[in-house]
């Protein structure tokens, strides 16, 4: 598969993810109105949709129904932009740009963006029992729980509590491993393995592969945020860089430096592509979204 190829693609679940967002977020002109307008707003428009992007490429190996894999990879997408939400809200991060746009709390008010954060992580739950994910109502229940856990104290919301505890200190790398995996690898984890669970092609052995490739994807993916935090200007990341470095936010880049970053996250590249190896030219969409998320300049 060449690179047009996967632009392509990768385009395709862009709209198609966007579409079911749009269709079922509260329309804006729903009371109360603010609200809505500040979910559609944190949800909406932008973002490079990984999370969902991976689910689908999962469920593709898996022989998943589309339909269903959009449904998985929205909950997810939602719970993720309620992260950021929260995580640029002033008590923690306190930033002005996302995705190119003032951030919610600057557009709105705080109070609205911490509304936004919590409506949107009970809708990505909504949706879970909206709509038909597996055959078996069991099998859907353990999917509920598989986000719910990778959303949670063990998972995203952990890592940010890590992270802020973290501030002006210094991280050893086992430390930093065990925040990026909590607070940006939990929900990376949980898209591709939420694709993969849409459909039922796999062996559990099958299973755990693309785990096992989404766990060193989601590192990977935290490991190049911090090394273009560093080193990529405001204008292309679509929000304020420099900004680990000023708030004193232990990083990759200030353990080990940039160069010495980028090659652990090539690493963890390698590590993600022997994962699926196995699978052969089935696991291409999957290698390709790793390279992405390690090339990215954004
Ligand atoms: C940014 O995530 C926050 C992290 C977890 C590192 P993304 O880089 O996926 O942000 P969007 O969704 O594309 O804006
Ligand atoms: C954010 O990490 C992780 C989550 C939102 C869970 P960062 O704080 O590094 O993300 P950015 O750089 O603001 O997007
Ligand atoms: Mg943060
Ligand atoms: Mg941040
Ligand atoms: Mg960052």
């Amino acid at each position: 598969m060449n690179a047009p190829d996967f632009q392509a693609w990768a385009a395709a679940g862009q709209e198609r993810i966007e579409a079911f967002l749009q269709r079922v977020l509260p329309q804006p002109d729903i009371a109360p109105q603010r609200l809505h307008v500040a979910m559609r707003y944190a949800a909406l428009g932008a973002g490079k949709r990984v999370r969902p992007l991976l689910a689908y490429a999962a469920g593709e190996l898996s022989r998943a129904d589309v339909e269903r894999v959009t449904v998985a990879g929205a909950a997810v997408e939602l719970i993720h932009a309620y992260s950021l939400v929260h995580d640029d809200l002033p008590c923690m991060d306190d930033d002005v740009l996302r995705r190119g746009k003032p951030t919610c709390h600057v557009e709105f008010d705080e109070a609205t963006a911490l509304l936004v954060g919590d409506a949107l992580q009970s809708f990505a739950f909504q949706l879970l029992g909206d709509y038909r994910l597996a055959d078996d109502a069991t099998a859907q229940l353990e999917m509920v729980k598989l986000l719910a856990v990778a959303a949670g104290s063990r998972g995203m919301a952990g890592g940010q509590a890590i992270d802020l505890a973290a501030v002006g200190k210094t991280l050893s790398v086992p430390e930093l491993e065990f925040m990026h995996i909590h607070k940006t690898g939990a929900l990376i984890r949980a898209a591709a393995v939420l694709g993969a669970r849409c459909g039922s092609g796999l062996s559990e052995a099958e299973f755990a592969r693309v785990d096992s490739f989404a766990k060193s994807v989601g590192l990977a993916f935290q490991v190049v945020d911090d090394v273009l935090d560093a080193d990529a200007p405001t204008a292309t990341l679509g929000k304020t860089a420099g900004k680990d470095a000023e708030q004193g936010k232990p990083t990759y880049v200030s353990a080990m430096g940039i160069a010495q970053a980028r090659a652990l996250a090539a690493q963890l590249r390698e590590e993600a592509l022997a994962a699926i190896a196995p699978f052969g030219a089935r696991g291409a969409r999957l290698a390709q979204l790793a390279d992405f998320i390690v090339l990215r300049q954004f």
